[in-house]
């Protein structure tokens, strides 16, 4: 089957009239362990970290993942295992890594708000970097690394005040928004920081946002980060690290163009390295790339409860909510749905409000959607949710958290179990 608005890929296509993802088809995965499920494919996710890695073939490079993108153990696990590093944003995550393999030479710390005790763990345990980004940090930084006895290593992120045009919720490199340092708020600190003996500035950073539709405004930035690193140089830190932030993005479904490939994301990359003088065998690129490697691997999996007609809406109730993907609720973000006995060619589309059964009025997961007629009973696939799905889960509602599983081949294994009714009380002290 060939339509435009029911997407198939590689990992997730249409196997004797039912989706599978690999070679498992999702029917199997739904009687397995119910749903929803997120489901998601170990060979795709292995591609995407493959092909940043080749992007990047041109300089010594770690990529970082974003962990805060996926940080289900397996999957965790098998990026460590194929020589990825790890981007963290809170101690949470870095026990995450830490218990997944990820070597702690390989994690860098990015984080706008960083406890005391969270610079502590991450310093004890030797991680590659700290990430600061405020004045009152680089203080705690220093007395945290006064205590221990040993110097803090330490990178600069700064805001390099460019406009990505990507959603406001997820561009992080302007101005007014609260991430990194201003240029020359940075440009001061470094005379302090370079004479400390509790801190050692390995590298520059920064994080322009996500999800960016071009290379050039990375490219932009590595110009800005390019011209700092060289003022921390010339004033005698001796960087050893870029760090280009994430950005790499993924398509949803509803590109009317795809998106330029790693390859040109990798090109802008050097470009605005070379630009600087800043492409030496001394000096390491680190990316941060989160959603490339890990949204389109996954899918949630859903069925359908009900249908119903409202006024001149029609609603297909699905067993999903915005629990387990807010995406949509919270962004207006688009993923493409995909039913998963497949549709004649010929079906007839109809406009449809996917909802869940969230007791908000938000709670939806597409909204006037074309999509074949539907049914209760029917499997749906939510596209696109590898990323910033079960990360951002919640058991609102008490809802248990879905289970997930990862498929490889013919071979599918749960990596999370749904969880029971214990987890919906765990902690709480019946007074
Ligand atoms: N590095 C830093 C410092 C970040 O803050 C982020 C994302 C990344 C890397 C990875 O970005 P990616 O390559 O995945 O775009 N919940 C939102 C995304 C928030 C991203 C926050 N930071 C969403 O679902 O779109």
């Amino acid at each position: 089957m060939s339509n435009a608005h029911i997407p198939e890929s590689e990992w997730f296509s249409y196997r004797d009239g039912v989706l599978a993802c690999e070679k498992v088809p999702l029917e199997s995965i739904a009687a397995e362990v119910d749903t929803p499920a997120f489901v998601y494919s170990g060979a795709a996710i292995d591609e995407a970290y493959r092909a940043i890695d080749e992007a990047l073939q041109f300089a010594p490079h770690l990529i970082a993942y974003a962990v805060k993108a996926n940080g289900n153990l397996s999957v965790l696990a098998r990026l460590a295992s194929q020589g990825c590093g790890a981007d963290i944003a809170s101690i949470g995550e870095m026990q995450r890594a830490l218990k997944a393999g990820f070597s702690p030479d390989r994690i860098v710390f990015s984080g706008v708000g960083k406890r005391r005790e969270e610079i502590e763990a991450a310093a004890r345990a030797g991680i590659r970097a700290i990430h600061v980004e405020n004045v009152q940090e680089l203080d705690l930084a220093e007395s945290v690394a006064q205590e221990l006895g040993r110097p803090l290593i330490i990178g600069i992120r700064v805001n390099p005040d460019i406009d990505t045009k990507t959603h406001p919720y997820i561009a992080t490199g302007l101005r007014e928004s609260k991430f990194g340092l201003a240029i020359p708020v940075a440009e001061e600190l470094i005379p302090r920081i370079v004479e400390s003996a509790h801190l050692d500035l390995a590298a520059v950073a920064c994080h322009i946002g996500s999800q960016l539709a071009s290379p050039q405004p990375l490219r932009d930035a590595i110009e800005i980060l390019g011209s700092f690193a060289k003022f921390c140089l010339d004033r005698g830190a001796k960087l050893r690290a870029i760090d280009v932030g994430g950005g790499w993005p993924m398509h949803y479904g509803q590109e009317v163009d795809p998106y330029p490939s790693a390859k040109a994301f990798g090109d802008a990359i050097r470009g605005g390295l070379e630009a600087t003088g800043l492409l030496r065998p001394d000096i390491e690129i680190v990316t941060e790339p989160g959603r490339a490697i890990v949204g389109d691997a996954g899918i949630l999996l859903t069925r359908v409860l009900y249908t119903k007609t409202q006024g001149d809406r029609r609603f297909v109730i699905v067993d999903a909510a915005m629990t387990e993907l807010i995406r949509p609720a919270l962004y207006g973000a688009y993923h493409a749905i995909m039913p998963v006995a497949e549709p004649s060619s010929n079906a007839e589309l109809n406009p449809v409000d996917v909802v869940g059964p969230v007791c908000e009025s938000g709670d939806f997961l597409a909204k006037d959607r074309a999509l074949p007629l539907v049914k209760p009973g029917d499997l749906l696939a939510i596209r696109g949710a590898g990323a910033y799905g079960r990360e951002m889960q919640s058991m609102y509602n008490a809802r248990p958290l879905p289970p997930e599983v990862l498929v490889d081949g013919i071979r599918s294994r749960v990596i999370r179990q749904r969880s029971g009714p214990e987890a919906l009380w765990q902690g709480e002290i019946l007074a």
